[in-house]
């Protein structure tokens, strides 16, 4: 099953990508995930696109195609992918599926989760990840049972200036391409101001299980 999570930043992509890894069996291709790595590592990959993701804009295409490509050539996407934060351009959406072409594969679904623009800087900004286990977690909603043994930290790009950003980024590149997919009938939208629950029962029914 190869999938897009397609969304606006802090809609909860990344929550329900990794529930559907269990359910589904195939692997989460985050370009976010692999960015920020690269940053960790001190590359000179991460260092560029640090300077873009800091600010709230996008990084260049031609980076983020070829993270993409090759990672989708491993063998544990041979059945099936989730992919979240990527295409966020017309020019990735393009790129993506002449990469699947070459390999005899093309995405299936698009599942557009939907949220208010002033629920996502509350759900950003209360957003902290464990350093441990890379968990998700919202001071809010979701907070840990214990904090201190969860060596939380707050993501650089999650301030509300740099959020505002995101989402500018998000209507005026990446939202226009769902009418690419919706010209090939593969987007089926989902109300992400809902529980955690329900949104992954509606997506897994979407999807057929
Ligand atoms: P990326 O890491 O992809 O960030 P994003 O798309 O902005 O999405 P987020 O990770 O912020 O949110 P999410 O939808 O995964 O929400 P989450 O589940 O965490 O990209 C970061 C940057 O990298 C970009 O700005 C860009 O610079 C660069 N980049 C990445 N991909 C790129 C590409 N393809 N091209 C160019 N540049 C690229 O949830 C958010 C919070 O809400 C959490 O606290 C969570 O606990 C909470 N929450 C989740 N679900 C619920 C719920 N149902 N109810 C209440 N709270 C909830």
């Amino acid at each position: 099953m190869n999938i897009i999570l397609f969304g606006p930043p802090g809609v909860g992509k990344g929550t329900q990508a990794k529930l559907l890894i269990e359910k589904l069996n195939i692997p989460q291709i985050s370009t976010g995930d692999i960015l920020r790595q690269a940053i960790s590592n001190k590359t000179e990959l991460g260092l560029e696109a640090k300077s873009y993701m800091d600010k709230g804009d996008l990084v260049p295409d031609e980076i983020v195609n070829g993270l993409v490509k090759l990672r989708l050539s491993e063998k544990d996407c041979e059945n099936g992918f989730i992919l979240d934060g990527y295409p966020r351009t017309l020019q990735q959406a393009n790129i993506l599926d002449e990469n699947l072409k070459e390999i005899n594969k093309k995405i299936e679904y698009v599942i557009s989760l939907e949220l208010d623009d002033s629920l996502i800087v509350e759900r950003i900004t209360g957003r902290r990840t464990s350093k441990k286990t890379g968990k998700i977690y919202h001071i809010k909603y979701n907070p840990p049972i214990d904090e201190n043994e969860e060596d939380l930290i707050q993501r650089d790009d999650d301030t509300e200036e740099v959020v505002k950003q995101r989402l500018d980024n998000y209507h005026n590149q990446t939202e226009p391409i769902l009418a690419y997919y919706n010209s090939h009938n593969i987007v089926s939208s989902v109300n992400s101001d809902d529980s955690v629950e329900n949104i992954l029962s509606n997506i897994l029914k979407i999807l057929g299980k």
